[in-house]
């Protein structure tokens, strides 16, 4: 059987990731069997985030957020970036603006259980900066995973930072919502982030016509 450390390490390389050792410590073994990331199940994806430093992000973490819901989900919602209380708990979108996520999401009859939730970065970025270009460019491979894993019909991007880094675009939010973009062939609809919903509760209704056109778009993979 393969050792745990020897398996992370092995993880780790074949995602591109250096491996950083001691000078004195043995070379490791690395098994030929181990699985290109682009098959990496979700066992294997969750562990290599857990032991991810592709960037600084890993020395200021308290725990790595990988992701929750359904594996199977029709819609992927992706955010930012962990917060404070993300960070604690290992979860997205715990706090207020995840309170808010939890009824925007009943409201199009969903749950926290029913879609997957994942974010651009899968640390904390200190004081809630914005996630910077590298930090996400080495996230990335991560959430490419999540998303071919979950085959999503639709994907929720919430905010700017999640839409502009999923869409390779400068534009504000306010221009790239209400229309339909795509990912791969994957439907896509940007809507305003939750924490930004809260500061300013008059622009709901625009967020809610764009779940709207998510969940159309959501069931026109059906016909
Ligand atoms: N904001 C995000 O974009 N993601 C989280 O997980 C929490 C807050």
């Amino acid at each position: 059987m393969i050792h745990p450390e020897q398996q992370r390490r092995a993880y780790l390389q074949a995602m591109g990731i250096d491996v950083w050792l001691p000078r004195d410590a043995p070379e490791p073994v690395i098994s030929a069997s181990v699985e290109a990331p682009g098959s990496m199940g979700w066992n294997e994806l969750r562990e290599c985030v857990t032991h991810c430093t592709r960037c600084e992000l890993a020395q200021s973490r308290t725990n790595t957020v990988f992701g929750v819901g359904n594996p199977d989900a029709e819609w992927l919602i992706i955010g930012e970036a962990p917060g404070a209380e993300e960070d604690r708990r290992g979860e997205p979108f715990v706090g207020r603006a995840g309170t808010l996520l939890d009824e925007m999401l009943r409201a199009i009859g969903q749950s926290r259980d029913s879609v997957f939730i994942a974010n651009i970065l899968k640390c904390r970025p200190p004081n809630n900066r914005d996630p910077r270009p590298e930090e996400a460019a080495a996230c990335r491979r991560y959430l490419e995973r999540q998303i071919e894993l979950v085959q999503p019909k639709i994907i929720l991007a919430v905010g700017r930072i999640a839409a502009q880094n999923l869409l390779g675009s400068n534009e504000p939010v306010g221009r790239m919502r209400g229309r339909p973009h795509d990912f791969g062939g994957i439907p896509l609809v940007v809507t305003y982030h939750p924490a930004y919903l809260l500061r300013s509760p008059s622009q709901k209704a625009k967020s809610w016509s764009d779940l709207c056109l998510a969940t159309r778009l959501a069931a026109e993979c059906d016909t």
